[in-house]
């Protein structure tokens, strides 16, 4: 009888641990999808594919789960983010059981440096993050080894890019010693670092004839981990994201804006309608607006500020069907 006590209590305490464990970082979880979320848009927004709701599911159970290249830039930057945002909390001193990694502090780094100071703890993000997001895959086959493949480079990104500041010591700021730490950079800096990564993704060629079986495992493992874990991989060619497809979640470019004159355009974004309309078959239309805002705003004395109403007129660009007519002068064709 008190063995059988016993046992109950401890099963009893290791679920609550795991139930609290959740509710501490669920929302630091959430928050950091979110941000990889937000951070996919950006990087996308002037390409065909740009991250539409429905390539956001990382759900495993769909049979029309896609494993391209876009599918592996969503759980790399997906889960960057967990680990991001996991992290930073932690610096923030948002957890109980966490705080600034000063494990190497007072160790010589370098020349003519010493760790100290407070570095972010990449190593709690990366574990928490880890057992979040990894969990999501619970299937064996080449797609769960792919996405576990990349939810592991995302996490490499965020330690990649982490930047070392360093304070000077010395006589009058003579600098005869620095103090050194590691820094989470701007979430954009992982954001582009893995879109670099995504244009470079390896297609790694096994789907086919790849089953269950123990030794197909095996296979499949070992393609996977002849890639080096930093770098984005994918099992199938990406559609050319022209055409909508309903069935897959893809509005196509049809609709479109693209960008074409303007200041500070970089060379991608300048070609954004050749590659969004032209190359679709999509004709390029001109639409003009006109915004009114407050402008040449003055300060009269005392206490009231009074501007006046600006006319700008806009110009902006859309991916159009050839043939379409382009509205008459005067025609409601306002946009938000
Ligand atoms: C962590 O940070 C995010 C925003 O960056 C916030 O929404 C979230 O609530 C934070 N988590 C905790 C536990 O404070
Ligand atoms: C949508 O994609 C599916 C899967 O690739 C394909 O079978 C289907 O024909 C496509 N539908 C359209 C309208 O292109
Ligand atoms: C133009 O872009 C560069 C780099 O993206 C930036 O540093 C600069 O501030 C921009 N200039 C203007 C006027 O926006
Ligand atoms: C223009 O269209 C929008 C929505 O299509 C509508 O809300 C608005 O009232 C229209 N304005 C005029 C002047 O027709």
């Amino acid at each position: 009888v008190c063995v059988c006590v016993c046992v109950c209590v401890c099963v009893c305490v290791c679920v609550q641990q795991r139930v609290n464990a959740y509710l501490i970082y669920s929302s630091s979880v959430a928050a950091g999808a979110q941000s990889g979320i937000e951070e996919c848009k950006y990087q996308f927004g002037w390409d065909r594919w740009n991250c539409p709701e429905r390539a956001l599911q990382l759900s495993t159970h769909s049979s029309l789960r896609s494993a391209n290249r876009e599918t592996a830039f969503v759980h790399a930057i997906s889960s960057a983010g967990v680990m991001y945002t996991l992290t930073r909390n932690c610096s923030l001193g948002d957890f109980d059981n966490c705080g600034c990694d000063d494990s190497r502090n007072g160790q010589r780094g370098g020349h003519g440096w010493l760790w100290g100071g407070c570095s972010d703890n990449v190593g709690f993000g990366e574990v928490i993050a880890k057992q979040f997001v990894d969990a999501l895959e619970t299937g064996q086959d080449a797609r769960a080894a792919m996405n576990l493949h990349n939810n592991e480079a995302g996490r490499k990104a965020v330690k990649g890019t982490m930047q070392k500041m360093c304070k000077c010591h010395g006589v009058s700021g003579s600098c005869t010693t620095q103090t050194c730490w590691l820094q989470l950079p701007e979430f954009r800096e992982v954001g582009n670092y893995l879109k670099e990564k995504y244009h470079r993704a390896l297609k790694v060629d096994l789907l086919r004839g790849a089953g269950n079986s123990a030794a197909n495992r095996g296979a499949v493992a070992e393609s996977f981990s002849s890639v080096s874990r930093k770098e984005l991989v994918h099992l199938e060619d990406s559609p050319d994201y022209c055409l909508e497809n309903r069935t897959l979640g893809l509005p196509g470019t049809e609709g479109r804006e693209c960008l074409k004159k303007g200041k500070n355009l970089s060379k991608w974004e300048k070609r954004s309608c050749r590659r969004l309309c032209g190359e679709c078959g999509l004709a390029v239309e001109e639409r003009k607006a006109e915004t009114v805002s407050s402008c040449n705003c003055k300060f009269h004395w005392c206490c009231a500020v009074k501007c006046e109403q600006c006319r700008k007129t806009v110009t902006k660009f859309f991916c159009v069907k050839k043939g379409e007519n382009p509205p008459r002068p005067g025609e409601n064709n306002s946009w938000n």
